[in-house]
C-alpha cells in the first residue's frame, strides 16, 4: 500500500519557484552544489552530517582574513578593534537567532559536543554527585550520552534512559517515571539527527522543572529546521553546532542562563578567561569569557554570524513549511520503492529520512547512490543505542536543507532502482 494513504505527513509537490520561497534563487547561493560528481550533478542529500555554506558566510570569512584579522579583546590597535568587534557582533546575531535575554548567555564554543562537555564538565562536576540520577533519552546522538558516562564515572552517579516507541517516540509517561528526587539534569535532542524525530520539549521542560531540574537541549538538528526561542522554551542550557546551520566548522554555541553560568566553575583555564592572575590565586573574567578560554575561533564566529543573517533573511518559518512539503514528497517517494522500510516515522519530525532495504547493507546503498551522484550517509549516525533499540546496525539516512529540491527527491529515487538492479 502507498505509505501517502496513511503518511500524515504526506503532501503535495512542493514546485520550485513556489511564491513565497525561490528554491532556485537560494540554490544559487550555495556555489558547491554546482558541480558534478561521477558525471551526474550533485544532490546533496547529507545535511544532517554538515550543511552546505553560502556565498554571504563565505565571503564574510574571507573578508575578514583579508581586511579584519587580529587577535581579541586586549589589542588597542585598529585591526584588533575591528575583530573583536566582528566577534561581539556575532555575538550578538546568535543572541538575537536563538532569542537569549543577554549576550553573555551565549558561550562560543567549537560545536554541540564542546557545549555539551562543557557543561557536563563545569556544572555536572559541581552539582552532580554519587547516587543522583541524570535523564537522556534512547534517540541520543553519541555526544549526548558519552560526556555523561564520563561524568557518572567520575562521580557515581546514574544515567536514566527514556525509551521511545516503534514510531520514534519518546514515551513520556515512562520519562515521568524516572523524574524524581534524585533527579539531576535532563539532556535530551530537541531534534533527532537519526529519526528526525522533533521531541515534545516544552513538556519535557516543564515535567522537569515541577522537580526543580534543569533541562539541556541538544539543538545540533533543529536549529536550521525550527525557529527556537530560549526564553518561550525556558531550557536551562542550549547547544548546536555552526556548521549545520549553514555556518562554518570549529564554532558553536552553548547557550545557558544567566544565573546557571554565574556560578559555574570554568571549563578550561588560560588566556582571555581571566581578570587577575597571581601564582596564588586567579580571579575570572565575567561570562561569557569566563569559558572561552585561549584564542577563539573569530573567523567561525564572524561566518556564523553570516550564516544567521542568511537563515533569518530567508525565515526558518518558510524554511520550516518548505523542509516539511519536500519530506513529505520523500517520504512518500522513497517508501514506496521496493524492499524499503522507513525508520522513523513520527507524528511531528523533520528533514531526515532515514530507511533500510531488506537484504542490502546500508554502506552499500551508499557506495551505489554515490556513484549517481547522491549523497546520503550510511552508518550507525553516532546513535548506536537508538540502532539497537530498532534492531538494525546501520541505516540509510538521506537529510533536507534549505536548497534542496523535490527534484532531487526524484532522482534519489531513480538512483535506488540501481540498488534493484544490482542486488534483484
Ligand atoms: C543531535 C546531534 N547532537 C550532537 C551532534 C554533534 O555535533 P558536532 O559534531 O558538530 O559537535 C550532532 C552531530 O551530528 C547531532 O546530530
Amino acid at each position: 500500500m502507498s505509505q501517502r494513504a496513511n503518511d500524515p505527513m504526506a503532501a503535495a509537490r512542493p514546485e520550485s519557484g513556489a511564491p513565497d520561497y525561490d528554491v532556485e534563487r537560494i540554490r544559487r547561493d550555495f556555489p558547491i552544489l554546482h558541480q558534478e560528481v561521477r558525471g551526474h550533478p550533485l544532490v546533496y542529500l547529507d545535511n544532517a552530517a554538515t550543511t552546505q555554506k553560502p556565498s554571504p558566510v563565505i565571503d564574510a570569512v574571507k573578508a575578514y582574513y583579508e581586511r579584519d584579522n587580529a587577535n581579541i579583546h586586549r589589542g588597542v590597535h585598529t585591526l584588533s578593534e575591528r575583530a573583536t568587534r566582528a566577534y561581539e557582533d556575532a555575538r550578538v546575531k546568535v543572541q538575537h537567532f536563538v532569542n537569549a535575554a543577554d549576550p553573555g548567555e551565549i558561550v562560543f564554543v567549537r560545536g554541540a559536543t564542546e557545549a555539551i562537555n562543557l557543561v557536563a564538565h563545569s556544572y555536572g562536576r559541581t552539582h552532580i554527585g554519587a547516587g543522583d540520577e541524570i535523564i537522556l533519552t534512547q534517540m541520543e546522538h553519541h555526544s549526548n550520552i558519552v560526556p555523561w558516562q564520563l561524568l557518572c564515572e567520575q562521580t557515581g552517579a546514574r544515567l536514566k534512559v527514556v525509551p521511545v516507541n516503534d514510531a520514534g517516540e519518546l514515551l513520556l509517561e515512562e520519562f515521568e517515571k524516572l523524574l524524581g528526587p534524585r533527579t539531576k539534569l535532563v539532556a535530551v535532542s530537541h531534534m533527532s539527527n537519526a529519526l528526525g524525530t522533533i521531541n515534545p520539549v516544552e513538556r519535557i521542560i516543564a515535567m522537569a522543572h515541577a522537580f526543580h531540574v534543569p533541562v539541556l537541549l541538544d539543538g545540533a538538528q533543529a536549529v536550521s529546521h525550527l525557529e527556537v526561542d530560549v526564553q518561550r522554551l525556558d531550557c536551562d542550557f542550549y547547544a548546536f553546532s555552526g556548521h549545520k546551520v549553514y555556518g562554518p566548522t570549529g564554532i558553536g554555541v552553548l547557550y545557558a542562563k544567566r544565573d546557571l553560568l554565574d556560578a559555574m566553575p570554568p571549563y578550561q583555564g588560560g588566556g582571555d578567561m581571566i581578570s587577575r592572575v597571581t601564582f596564588d590565586e586567579t580571579a575570572y573574567s565575567k561570562v561569557p569569557q569566563k569559558f572561552e578560554a585561549g584564542t577563539p575561533n573569530i573567523a567561525g564566529a564572524v561566518g556564523l554570524g553570516a550564516a544567521l543573517d542568511y537563515v533569518g533573511g530567508v525565515g526558518l518559518a518558510r524554511i520550516q513549511a518548505y523542509e516539511q512539503k519536500v519530506l513529505a514528497y520523500a517520504c512518500d517517494a522513497v517508501g514506496q520503492a521496493p524492499g524499503v522500510r522507513l525508520v522513523g516515522t513520527a507524528g511531528q519530525r523533520a528533514s531526515v529520512l532515514s530507511f533500510v532495504i531488506e537484504g542490502v547493507h546500508p554502506h552499500d546503498i551508499g557506495t551505489i547512490l554515490d556513484s549517481e551522484g547522491v549523497a546520503i550517509r550510511a552508518g550507525h549516525h553516532c546513535a548506536m543505542p537508538l540502532m539497537d533499540r530498532f534492531g538494525v546496525p546501520a541505516t540509510a539516512r538521506a537529510s533536507f536543507g534549505i536548497y534542496n529540491t523535490c527534484d532531487e527527491v526524484d532522482t534519489l529515487v531513480k538512483a535506488m532502482h540501481k540498488i534493484k538492479e544490482i542486488f534483484g
